[in-house]
């Protein structure tokens, strides 16, 4: 695992944004994977001023999203397909039929997540993967004891993500308690990883995921096994880290290796 450390959100925002640039750049029908929370905002915002102002296309991007919540609309403000459309896709050339979220109203969830399996394996695979990490540990909304080889169904929230997610909603009784979202199984099937994480909030369960052993109790430290995953943090986020400075020294010799 490559990791990054930079000073602020920011930075590791403009980060991500770099990486996710330079593979449209390659590939411009690159099949991207992306999330959804506090963390990848400023990454969307960053990759749409590209857009704008550096001629950044997204025309031939293809896009799955990891999850939605089970129950709510697209035109519901605190749902997924919303938040996509207001902080993403509607600042960047994206043809909207290329862009992929789960049914939220789904009346066949079994069904409708075997096809949303076959969809991405019909598109080649995710190139690119972006994540976030919850106060569980948990990606997608994989929580704890999810199977490591999960793939996309129904979850239950687990408490302190339903918690976590009510700052969101105006009381904790209106977040959702299920939602549709990619296995751990899935995730890791993308070809390259990017995961996010910001904030002194953050640093423990960074920790442990990083640091500690692969467990279903938490299942973001499943990237372990991943062999092209890229951490970007910012300076809270690592604090936790023993090996920090390890992490730091290793991240400046491949930048001089790659000649940057
Ligand atoms: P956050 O959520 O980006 O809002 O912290 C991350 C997650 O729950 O996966």
């Amino acid at each position: 695992m490559e990791i990054i450390v930079k000073k602020n959100y920011e930075e590791m925002s403009k980060e991500a944004a770099r990486i996710v640039k330079e593979r449209i750049e390659k590939k411009p029908d690159l099949v991207l994977g992306l999330a959804t929370g506090s963390t990848p905002l400023g990454l969307y915002q960053e990759l749409a001023r590209m857009h704008q102002k550096e001629g950044l296309s997204f025309k031939k991007v293809k896009t799955f999203n990891l999850d939605e919540y089970y129950g709510l609309s697209p035109e519901h403000p605190q749902s997924y397909h919303y938040f996509m459309n207001l902080n993403f896709f509607s600042k960047i050339d994206i043809n909207i039929a290329n862009t992929h979220i789960p049914d939220g109203l789904t009346r066949e969830p079994n069904h409708f997540c075997l096809e949303y399996e076959e969809e991405i394996e019909k598109c080649g695979g995710i190139d690119l993967q972006i994540l976030g990490i919850g106060g569980d540990g948990h990606v997608g909304f994989n929580e704890p004891a999810s199977s490591l080889g999960s793939r996309t169904r129904i979850k239950t929230l687990n408490e302190q993500t339903i918690k976590d997610n009510s700052r969101f909603f105006k009381n904790i009784d209106e977040v959702p308690k299920y939602a549709i979202t990619m296995g751990v199984g899935t995730i890791i099937d993308a070809k390259e990883i990017i995961l996010m994480a910001s904030g002194k909030n953050k640093s423990l369960i960074i920790a442990k995921a990083i640091e500690g052993p692969v467990t279903s109790q938490i299942t973001a430290s499943m990237l372990q096994v991943h062999p092209k995953v890229i951490t970007i943090l910012d300076e809270d986020a690592a604090s936790s880290l023993k090996k920090k400075d390890y992490y730091k020294f290793v991240a400046e010799r491949v930048k001089k290796f790659n000649g940057n």
